[in-house]
């Protein structure tokens, strides 16, 4: 993909003495972050500290409603930083200025893509920077679940259960390692993990087939990112197979659940739990159908700690300073 070089080239000069003229050449670089939900106030220091201590000028957009407010903040930015906000082909029209997105975190479904591409604009994400966060709520919502929502009566413990993790990225082995060390049998299945080395060293059993993963996992994590491929492929059947008493938890993205499909397994099978970071789109169905077995946060919390924020959105400062300085575009997802 040919990516709109900001970085006017000028036969006499080096590489990096392009980058650093342009970045000279350019005055009044305005970096806005615009989130929905809003990161902790030491992570908006944070931020600031790094775009203004680069010469830049930082503007928020909090807590928003509407994408009219968007349209009009983005407009005059040069850079934007994103949490899950929508960045729609009305957006990228309407930034002007803009050459760079960074979503702060690890999904970067939110972000179309092929307009942002058909500008010219670079789309990073950062990886790896609020995975803890995210494994440390799955583990959560798995005890949750395994003491009845901490009601009272008679719960379960995780220790000695089967652990099945649904994609070996960042989260998934981080729930892995977290789910060995309070005494879980983990097995595994990544399609694009194929090195079986990489889960031996972990002491996680990778197996050979999506399948065979669900029908082993007493609990199982759900860390998939949401693409064409993986869109509505969690469904009734692999549900069905899973072992009596199981419990899926998602972390990930609604849109990988076939939500029709949970909503028949649940009802087909009253031992089946379901607990997720991402209401369903039949959700209120699903509570009133399935009850207490299943669980969704009010808003996404998976990546909703100081910590969390802070590596996200700081990284996100500096991926756009470096971009802009130098041109690196390590974590550019629009390649
Ligand atoms: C991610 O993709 O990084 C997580 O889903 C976190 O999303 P958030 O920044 O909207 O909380």
């Amino acid at each position: 993909m040919a990516i709109y070089n900001p970085f006017i080239p000028h036969e006499n000069r080096c590489e990096r003495e392009k980058v650093v003229h342009f970045h000279e050449l350019v005055k009044d670089m305005k970096v806005l972050v615009a989130t929905d939900k809003p990161f902790a106030k030491a992570a908006v220091d944070g931020i600031r500290k790094i775009v203004e201590g680069a010469g830049y000028e930082l503007a928020l957009l909090e807590k928003y409603t509407e994408e009219a407010q968007l349209l009009a903040a983005v407009a005059d930015a040069n850079a934007l930083i994103i949490r899950s906000d929508k960045v729609t082909p009305a957006v990228v029209d309407a930034a002007k200025k803009l050459k760079i997105v960074v979503r702060a975190g690890a999904g970067y479904d939110n972000v179309d893509l092929p307009s942002a591409t058909a500008k010219g604009i670079v789309v990073m994400n950062t990886p790896g920077q609020n995975s803890n966060a995210v494994a440390e709520l799955a583990i959560g919502m798995m005890i949750f679940m395994a003491r009845n929502k901490f009601q009272p009566g008679t719960g379960s413990e995780i220790q000695g259960k089967t652990l099945g993790i649904h994609a070996y990225g960042n989260v998934g082995r981080l729930v892995a390692l977290k789910g060995k060390s309070l005494g879980m049998s983990v097995y595994a299945y990544d399609p694009f993990v194929t090195d079986k080395a990489v889960y031996e060293r972990d002491g996680v059993v990778a197996v050979d087939s999506v399948e065979e993963l669900y029908a082993k996992s007493q609990y199982l994590s759900l860390n998939i990112p949401a693409t064409e491929q993986t869109k509505k492929s969690i469904g009734q059947k692999l549900l069905m197979s899973m072992p009596k008493g199981a419990t899926v938890v998602n972390t990930a993205r609604k849109e990988v659940m076939d939500e029709d499909g949970l909503l028949a397994a649940l009802l087909e099978r009253e031992d089946l739990k379901y607990a997720t970071d991402i209401a369903a789109g039949n959700q209120a169905e699903l509570d009133e159908k399935a009850g207490a077995r299943v669980f969704a946060t009010s808003k996404k919390m998976g990546a909703e700690t100081g910590e969390a924020n802070i590596n996200a959105g700081l990284a996100a400062a500096n991926q756009i300073v470096d971009f802009f300085k130098t041109g690196n575009t390590r974590f550019q997802v629009n390649k």
